[in-house]
C-alpha cells in the first residue's frame, strides 16, 4: 500500500493523491484542490492547532494517551530520580547525556552567568511593591535583550549558545530579584559554590548569615520540580517561543513572550490557581458542591485537571505527588493535601470527567509543594518558568536551524464586509 491518501473533491469529481509522511500530510498540498483555476485553493482551517503539526522536534515525546513523557528518548520518572536539572538541561539542548567533563564546562558556564547587570536593579524599583512576579520577570527578560545586542546573531551558532547559557543562569536571579523587591528585601547576590536550585533557594531567603544553607529536601525537590517542568514539546507557550523567534528576532525578546504566554491561567498559570481554589474549598465537605460547580458552570474550572495532550494521568503529576510526601516530612505537611487527594479522588469517579478523560496535570500537586516551601503563590508560574527557560531555548534552536521552517504567519478565513466607498462623518 502507497504511503498516500486519494482526495475526491465532489465540487468537482477530480481526485487527488496526496503523500502521507510521519502520519500526515503537507498542508500546502491542499492548495492544488480547486474549483477553477483563479481559485486559491483549499486550506485546512484548525483554530488552536488542535489537529496542525507545527513542525518535526527530537526534543521531547508524549503519548497523551499512555501518559508517557520522555527528554530525547530517556523518560521523565528516570530522570527525575536519577538526575539533575543542569544535566537535563544540557540533554535537552544537546540530545545527549554529558560526559563528565561536558557535564563540569556546562555547570561552569551557567554558574559563571547568574548575575545580572546592576542597572536592572533600577528597572526593578520602578514597579510596584505589589506588582506580580510573572509581570517583573516577563519585563526583566525583555530588559536583558538590550545589554546583549549581540544576541541579534541568532544565525550563529556559538552566539546562540552564549545566551543560552545566560538565560538558563539569569532566569533564577530575575526570578528572586522580583520576589526580594516585593518583600522590601535587599537582593541576594548568586553563590557559586550551591547547586543551580540551591543558589534560587539563596537569592530568595538568605537573610543576615554570612552563607545561606539550604534544607536538603527543599533543594532536591526544587531540583526534580524544574526537570518535569523543563520542557514538553509544542505546548501553548514553546508555540509562542518558536513563533516570535521564527521573526529572527534576539532569544530574550522570544523568551519573554514564551513567559507571557506561560502566565495565562490556562497554561502555567494554574498551578496558583489550584491552591486558591484548594483555599476556597477550605474543607472536604465542601468538594462535592465545587464539582458540581465545575461540571455545570463553564466558567468554573477544576484547575489543575485536564489537558490538550494527556488523556490520562499527567506522569509528572505522579511523580511531584510522591516528591510532596518527601517535601511535607521535611518542612510540614500542607494542609490543602488532604483536599487535593479528595478532590483527585471524587473527580477521577465522577462520569463527567471519566468521560471527558480529566486527569490531574502538571500543576495541580506541585503549587502544593511551593506552599509548603514558603514561597508565595504569584511565584508559582515563576518557578514554572525557571524550569521551561531550557526547554523554550531547545525549542527556540531547534526551528532557527530546521531547513522546512520560515515566519509563522498562519492564513485566515476572512468573513468581514466586502469592499465599500468611505462614508464622510457628514452622512453617517
Ligand atoms: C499546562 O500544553 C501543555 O503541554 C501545557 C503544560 C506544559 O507542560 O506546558 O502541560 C502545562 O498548561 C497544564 C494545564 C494547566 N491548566 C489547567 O489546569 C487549567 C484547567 N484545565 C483546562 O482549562 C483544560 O483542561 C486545558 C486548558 C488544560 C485543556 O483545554 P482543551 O484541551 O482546550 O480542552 P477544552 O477546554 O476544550 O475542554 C474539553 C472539555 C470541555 O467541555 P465541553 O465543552 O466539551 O463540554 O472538558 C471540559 C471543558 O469544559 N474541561 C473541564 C476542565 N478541563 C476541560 N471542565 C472542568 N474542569 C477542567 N479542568
Amino acid at each position: 500500500m502507497a504511503d498516500t491518501i486519494t482526495v475526491t473533491d465532489n465540487r468537482t469529481g477530480k481526485t487527488y493523491e496526496l503523500p502521507v509522511t510521519d502520519g500526515t500530510i503537507n498542508a500546502m498540498d491542499l492548495r492544488q484542490i480547486k474549483v477553477s483555476g483563479d481559485d486559491f485553493g483549499l486550506m485546512a482551517y484548525d483554530p488552536a492547532y488542535k489537529n496542525t503539526a507545527s513542525c518535526r522536534s527530537k526534543i521531547t515525546f508524549i503519548d497523551g494517551d499512555e501518559g508517557i513523557l520522555r527528554y530525547r528518548g530517556y523518560p521523565i520518572e528516570q530522570l527525575a530520580e536519577e538526575s539533575n536539572f543542569l544535566e537535563v538541561s544540557y540533554l535537552i539542548l544537546k540530545g545527549e547525556l554529558p560526559n563528565q567533563t561536558q557535564m563540569d564546562r556546562f555547570r561552569h558556564e551557567v554558574t559563571h552567568h547568574t548575575l545580572v547587570h546592576e542597572n536592572t536593579r533600577e528597572l526593578l524599583d520602578g514597579f510596584r511593591y505589589d506588582a506580580h512576579p510573572m509581570g517583573i520577570l516577563i519585563s526583566t527578560i525583555a530588559a536583558l535583550s538590550t545589554f546583549y545586542p549581540e544576541a541579534r546573531l541568532v544565525n550563529d551558532a556559538e552566539n546562540r549558545w552564549l545566551q543560552i547559557v545566560r538565560l538558563i543562569g539569569k532566569v533564577p536571579t530575575l526570578a528572586a530579584y522580583a520576589f526580594r523587591h516585593r518583600r522590601g528585601l535587599p537582593y541576594v547576590y548568586p553563590d557559586n559554590e550551591l547547586s543551580y536550585a540551591g543558589n534560587f533557594l539563596s537569592m530568595m531567603f538568605k537573610m543576615t548569615e554570612r552563607t545561606y544553607v539550604p534544607n536538603p529536601a527543599a533543594e532536591k525537590a526544587l531540583d526534580v520540580l524544574f526537570i518535569l517542568h523543563a520542557d514538553h514539546e509544542q505546548n501553548c507557550s514553546a508555540t509562542a517561543m518558536r513563533g516570535v523567534g521564527s521573526s529572527k528576532v534576539d532569544p530574550y525578546s522570544a523568551l519573554a513572550a514564551a513567559c507571557a504566554a506561560l502566565y495565562g491561567p490556562l497554561h502555567g498559570g494554574a498551578n496558583e490557581a489550584v491552591v486558591k481554589m484548594l483555599a476556597e474549598i477550605g474543607s472536604k465537605d465542601n468538594i462535592p458542591s465545587f464539582v458540581k460547580r465545575a461540571k455545570e458552570d463553564r466558567n468554573v474550572r477544576l484547575m489543575g485537571f485536564g489537558h490538550r495532550v494527556y488523556k490520562n494521568y499527567d506522569p509528572r503529576a505522579k511523580v511531584i505527588k510522591r516528591l510532596a510526601d518527601d517535601v511535607f516530612e521535611a518542612v510540614g505537611k500542607n494542609p490543602l493535601i488532604d483536599i487535593a487527594v479528595e478532590l483527585e479522588r471524587i473527580a477521577l469517579e465522577d462520569d463527567y470527567f471519566v468521560e471527558k478523560k480529566l486527569y490531574p496535570n502538571v500543576d495541580f500537586y506541585s503549587g502544593l509543594i511551593y506552599q509548603a516551601l514558603g514561597l508565595p503563590m504569584d511565584m508559582y508560574p515563576v518557578l514554572f518558568a525557571i524550569g521551561r527557560t531550557v526547554g523554550w531555548l531547545a525549542q527556540w534552536e531547534e526551528m532557527l536551524v530546521d531547513k522546512d521552517q520560515a515566519i509563522s504567519r498562519p492564513r485566515q478565513i476572512y468573513l468581514g464586509e466586502s469592499e465599500r466607498p468611505y462614508v464622510p462623518m457628514s452622512e453617517r
